[in-house]
């Protein structure tokens, strides 16, 4: 898999829809998201995890189109708010497919998640397992759950996004037994269904090492249970963002953990589960370009290219110090570049988006920028920072260019302002 969306000419068109002419008709930042490409990572999921289930965690990139594409293409759905779940409903997202996250759920969201049905819902610690219960009691229903497991594996990725450590908010712990614990309690609560165990190890994880010991251990746990019927890996599969970087091999992925669940199942003498993976930047992340016009050009002991967005439309850099690939869109991929840094506009010092990036000496304001890998965590984690109005999200196919999402207005963010 490459940083650019399947369908694009890099930095020229994607979609068959040139990107200087969406940044004329949509305005800049505008982020572009390639429908095929989408489509096409949900189908080689589904084939490579065959016969086992594919939940797209919908954090990573979320609104009702995707929400039919997702589930036109088959998968499952993985929620963490109830936000997410509105959106859900709102797209008629089969509620069966559904599975719902948080480690810290409210008792609105629960209800809310009772009322819609949702298949499973994921239990973080012993006080919501007590309080589902009752809910669901309420309710009438019995519903599916999986226990949220920490497996004691470290993926080694950064620590914001390391969730599959002892020292953590998520999951219950294998090691001191309160994993056990919940999941006994669950089992004797009869307004609940144990249906599985879970757990998520981390973000952008290249290696297959992780994710094995982590399925190992699981396995191990489910079978102090007598074995359970689902588990359930989580996501954190790696993509590239720059030329060359590692990205997670999902038919290797597929294999592996499919043959070291077998493995320890046989080991431990209990059934083999059905597994679920939950992707969400590895689906969605290179269908992504964000489209810049660069405002000024400052030529010091460095050179600052400054864009008309920055850590309002990407927080990635500044949180995780995250690296991109940027290019002119319009040029050839580049004789005559020279190193510069691509900053935003916003009050910070912070606000770089690439601090290596390699442009056209000539660049100028007005050019256009193209950075790929762009179509996760980005809308879905863009702010209001400095009364920045957020980008559109425009949906591009077969030549067509359509707003999934329009960009914020300044009535948008006075209508909340009611003081
Ligand atoms: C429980 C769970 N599943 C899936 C994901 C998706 O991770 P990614 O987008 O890295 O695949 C996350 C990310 O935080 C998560 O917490």
């Amino acid at each position: 898999m490459g940083i650019w969306p399947l369908t694009a000419q890099p930095a020229h068109s994607v979609g068959g829809v040139r990107l200087a002419e969406i940044a004329e008709h949509f305005g800049t930042p505008a982020y572009v998201l390639d429908e095929e490409h989408v489509r096409a990572r949900c189908r080689e999921y589904s084939k490579v995890m065959a016969p086992h289930e594919v939940a797209y965690a919908s954090k990573a990139f979320w609104c009702r189109a995707m929400a039919r594409w997702v589930a036109e293409e088959d998968l499952s759905l993985d929620v963490c708010s109830d936000g997410q779940l509105v959106v859900a409903s709102a797209a008629k997202f089969p509620a069966d497919r559904i599975l719902l996250h948080g480690n810290g759920k409210t008792q609105q969201e629960l209800s809310v998640a009772l009322d819609y049905g949702v298949g499973r819902i994921v239990v973080d610690s012993a006080g919501e397992a007590g309080q589902l219960a009752a809910l669901a009691a309420l309710a009438g229903r019995r519903q599916k759950v999986l226990v949220r497991v920490t497996p004691g594996v470290d993926a080694h990725v950064h620590p914001a996004v390391t969730t599959g450590t002892e020292d953590q908010k998520f999951g219950l712990s294998i090691a001191s037994g309160e994993a056990a614990h919940v999941a006994r309690r669950i089992l004797r609560e009869s307004s609940l269904e144990l249906a599985g165990a879970h757990c998520h190890i981390g973000s952008q994880i290249s290696s297959l090492d992780g994710f094995e010991t982590a399925a190992r251990r699981m396995v191990a746990f489910m079978a102090g249970l007598g074995g359970l019927p689902e588990l359930n890996l989580g996501g954190g599969h790696a993509v590239p963002y720059r030329p060359g970087d590692p990205g997670l091999d999902i038919a290797a992925f597929a294999e592996r953990i499919a043959g070291a669940v077998g493995q320890e199942c046989a080991a431990h003498g209990i059934a083999v589960p059905r597994l679920t993976v939950e992707p969400g930047r590895a689906i969605v992340a290179s269908a992504g370009v964000t489209l810049y016009r660069v405002l000024t050009v400052k030529r010091g002991a460095r050179t600052f290219v400054v864009v008309d967005g920055g850590m309002s439309d990407n927080p990635r850099p500044a949180l995780y110090g995250s690296r991109y690939h940027v290019e002119r869109v319009g040029s050839p991929a580049a004789d005559h570049t020279e190193s510069m840094i691509v900053v935003g506009r916003h009050c910070e010092a912070g606000d770089v988006l690439i601090p290596d990036a390699r442009l056209p000496r000539d660049v100028g304001p007005g050019d256009l920028l193209a950075v790929p890998a762009t179509g996760a965590y980005h809308h879905a984690m863009a702010s209001n920072y400095n009364h920045f109005t957020r980008p559109p999200v425009i949906a591009v196919r077969d030549g067509r260019a359509r707003p999934l999402i329009r960009r914020e207005t300044d009535e948008d963010m006075l209508r909340r302002d009611v003081g």
